[in-house]
């Protein structure tokens, strides 16, 4: 383990943003994340493991500890079901690969969300009719303090869309080593339901889907309209999509009669973000090197050497005009440091 000065998190960063840490680790096993949690030379920590989900806006003048703890094994099979534990460091693409090399059921709609294994569970990530949580059975963290690990069942983890007991009450507290998930070894349960998913399958020509079907017709979904973040920096959706009451909904359905809305429970409905972004003129905006995604206005981009802060200010932006627009509050989705 060594310690390493000034070092740029360029390529640590699905954005590309070029901060740099002032102090920075790679931690490969959890004797050694926990050596590196108590230096006390370096008061100032910082967990860093995909750098999916983080606006980079300023350098970071701490020790930025990469956790990179690889391994999947299969703890446990029954019949028709099995878990599997994956490390924190495990790239997720590379992971829901592997449970499909195996024919192992569950996680084929969550195919190429950037990433890691231990990212996954913070945000409960999602796509395409699928939540983490619809498999998630449990995971390992490193209590900070304590440094002990404690094991989180799925209701210890209070998953809500994009949420989860590691963004609220436990935020900053823990690091998390492995995610455990409970997957399908016969009889998959396929969620193509969402209409893309259908419609691409049909385009396909396939009629009865496989679990590998199914994840091939989400990357091409993800693939037509997302940027990939190995050619363009960005970190997936920049902001939630908002959650607001039926009687606000009708409201606003007078003065914008296309607005889309989906039912969340019995008042509340959900507001696609990418549909008030684009309403609201930001779609495909480009300010020189950074800008709205022309394909996916939830997206913001990178097109290489763009600021953090010049993307937070565009970011911050888009919020104000669609208050004054709409009377709606969208939230980021992604961690602004
Ligand atoms: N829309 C627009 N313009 C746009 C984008 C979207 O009008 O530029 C409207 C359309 O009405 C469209 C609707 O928004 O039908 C929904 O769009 P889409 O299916 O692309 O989904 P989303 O709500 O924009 C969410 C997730 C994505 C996930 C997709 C598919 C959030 C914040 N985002 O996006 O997750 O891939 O659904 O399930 O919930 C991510 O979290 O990084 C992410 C990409």
């Amino acid at each position: 383990m060594q310690i390493q000065e000034n070092i740029s998190l360029k390529s640590l960063n699905t954005f590309g943003l070029d901060a740099r840490a002032k102090y920075f680790v790679k931690v490969e096993t959890i004797a050694d994340l926990k050596v590196a949690l108590c230096l006390d030379a370096y008061p100032n920590k910082f967990i860093l493991g995909g750098g999916s989900n983080m606006l980079l806006t300023k350098d970071l003048d701490c020790l930025v500890i990469h956790v990179a703890l690889k391994g999947i094994e299969i703890t446990d099979q029954s019949e028709d079901e099995v878990l599997v534990k994956a490390n924190a460091g495990e790239n997720w693409h590379e992971f829901v690969l592997w449970c499909l090399d195996h024919d192992f059921g569950g996680i084929e709609n969550l195919s190429l969300i950037p990433g890691n294994v231990g990212t996954a569970p913070i945000q409960n990530i999602g796509a395409y009719g699928v939540e983490l949580k619809d498999v998630f059975e449990s995971c390992e963290a490193l209590n900070i303090s304590t440094k002990n690990i404690e094991t989180f069942t799925k209701d210890d983890c209070q998953f809500g869309y994009r949420e989860s007991v590691f963004k609220q009450d436990k935020k900053n507290a823990y690091v998390i080593i492995s995610t455990t998930l409970k997957l399908t070894t016969t009889q998959h349960q396929l969620h193509t339901e969402y209409g893309a998913i259908a419609s691409e399958l049909e385009t396909m020509g396939i009629s009865e889907p496989s679990i590998q079907d199914v994840s091939n017709a989400v990357i091409a979904i993800r693939e037509s309209k997302l940027p990939n973040p190995k050619e363009i920096g960005n970190s997936g959706s920049f902001f939630k999509n908002p959650i607001i009451s039926k009687s606000i909904f009708e409201k606003l359905k007078t003065n914008f009669p296309d607005m889309p809305s989906y039912v969340v429970s019995q008042n509340n409905v959900k507001v696609p973000a990418g549909w008030l972004i684009e309403k609201s003129g930001f779609k495909g905006k480009t300010f020189i090197d950074y800008g709205v995604h022309k394909k996916q206005a939830l997206v913001l981009v990178n097109y290489g050497g763009a600021k953090g802060s010049d993307i937070l200010g565009l970011a911050r932006l888009i919020q104000k005009t669609i208050k004054q627009i709409f009377g709606i509050t969208i939230e980021t989705e992604v961690n602004i440091i």
